[in-house]
C-alpha cells in the first residue's frame, strides 16, 4: 500500500500543499508528452515547482491500494470541503476533527497517526465517490488502483470563483494507437480568418 498525506489550506485562497491545480495545456491521458513538463508537480513534491498553480499528479506505478489522507488544517476558515472522485469509488476508512477544536497542521496529524491515535475502519468502511473533509479535521480514503486512466479528485465546494483545487490520480494505462488516432481532435481556437479577409 502507498499512503499519501496532503494538507488542505485556506488562507483566502484554498489550496492543496500550497498549490492550486492547473488544468493541463495538452491531453494528459492520451498524449502525455504534449503536456509541458514544467507545469506538472508530483503530489508531495510541490515545492519543487515555483508557480502558484501546477498540474498536481499522484502517479501510481503499479496496481495497489492507495491511501490518501487529507487534512483540512482550518487555520484560515471554519469551512469543511466536499471532494468528488471521478471514475473510482473510495473507501472512507476514517474521518474526524481535532479534539480541542483547534486547527490541526499536517505535521500534528502525522504525529497523532504515528502514535496510533487515528483509528481506521477497515472492516466495513462506507464506499463513496463524494466525501467531506471536516474543518480542523481529516478524512482518510483508500482506493484499489486497478483501472488505468487519469482520474480527477476535485474539491467541489472550494468556491467556483476561486482557483481550482484538485489532484489528478494517474494510474498506468496503455491506449492503443489505433484508438488515439481516431479520437476527435481539439486544440486552441483558431478564428476563421475568412471572415476578416
Ligand atoms: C471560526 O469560528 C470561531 C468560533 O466560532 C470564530 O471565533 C472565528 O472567527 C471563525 N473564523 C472564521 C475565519 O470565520
Amino acid at each position: 500500500m502507498v499512503s499519501v498525506l496532503v494538507a488542505l489550506q485556506d488562507r483566502g485562497v484554498i489550496q492543496i500543499n500550497n498549490k492550486n491545480f492547473l488544468y493541463p495545456n495538452g491531453l494528459y491521458l492520451i498524449k502525455p508528452h504534449s503536456v509541458r513538463p514544467d507545469v506538472i508537480c508530483n503530489v508531495g513534491d510541490e515545492m519543487m515547482n515555483k508557480q502558484l498553480q501546477c498540474l498536481q499528479v499522484m502517479k501510481i506505478t503499479e496496481k495497489k491500494v492507495v491511501e490518501l489522507v487529507i487534512v483540512n488544517e482550518g487555520f484560515g476558515s471554519n469551512d469543511s470541503y466536499t471532494f468528488n472522485m471521478h471514475g473510482y469509488s473510495m473507501r472512507v476508512v476514517a474521518t474526524g476533527q481535532s479534539k480541542d477544536g483547534k486547527p490541526i497542521s499536517k505535521s500534528e496529524f502525522q504525529l497523532l497517526d504515528k502514535r496510533g491515535k487515528i483509528e481506521r475502519n477497515l472492516r466495513n468502511p462506507p464506499v463513496k465517490d463524494t466525501f467531506i473533509v471536516p474543518n480542523k479535521g481529516y478524512t482518510i480514503v483508500r482506493l484499489n488502483a486497478d483501472r488505468g486512466g487519469s482520474w480527477m479528485l476535485e474539491c467541489r465546494s472550494c468556491g467556483f470563483s476561486s482557483l481550482p483545487v484538485a489532484i489528478l490520480i494517474d494510474v498506468p494505462v496503455a491506449i492503443p494507437k489505433a484508438v488515439v488516432d481516431v479520437l476527435p481532435k481539439c486544440g486552441g481556437y483558431k478564428p476563421a480568418d475568412v471572415l476578416l479577409n
